[in-house]
């Protein structure tokens, strides 16, 4: 089994009653729950976090890179303007994907931009839960560098 890690940035813990019309009804439990379950369908063993400090998802991407541990990267409101995050992002050893469950750029014009994806291995937006589902499928099947 390999390891990666999926994680995600603030507000992301209240999904199912986050805007619902935008981000859906399932629950964070419910996320990591498919994400654990679909990783292991694919060898892979899925820990699925939750933060809203800017400090602490720094902290795991340090980690993450120390371990070369691919991550599957939602950063919420902070892809658009945490260069700090991206700095620690940039630091990555094995493949980063961002994810959105939302399309960011059918949304405000301040989502437009990311300042993660010019240093993410790949970028998967707007397909709901579905897009951390795919972008483990681009892990597991090594498509993502
Ligand atoms: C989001 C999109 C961001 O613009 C927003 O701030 C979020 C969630 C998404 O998954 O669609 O918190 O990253």
């Amino acid at each position: 089994m390999r390891d990666v890690l999926v994680l995600n940035g603030p507000n992301l813990g209240r999904l199912g009653t986050r805007e619902p019309d935008i981000y859906g009804s399932a629950t964070f439990a419910d996320l990591a729950e498919q994400c654990v379950t679909h990783g292991a369908e694919r060898g892979l063993r899925v820990d699925v976090r939750q933060t809203d400090s800017e400090a602490e998802l720094i902290r795991w991407l340090h980690d993450a890179a120390d371990a070369n541990v691919p991550v599957v990267l939602n950063p919420a409101a902070f892809t658009h303007y945490s260069y700090a995050l991206r700095d620690a992002a940039a630091m990555r050893t094995a493949p980063l994907i961002e994810v959105h469950i939302s399309n960011p750029h059918a949304r405000e014009e301040f989502r437009h931009t990311s300042v993660i994806s010019g240093v993410a291995s790949g970028v998967i937006a707007g397909f709901g839960l579905d897009s951390y589902l795919l972008a483990l499928d681009a892990i597991a099947a090594d498509a993502a560098t």
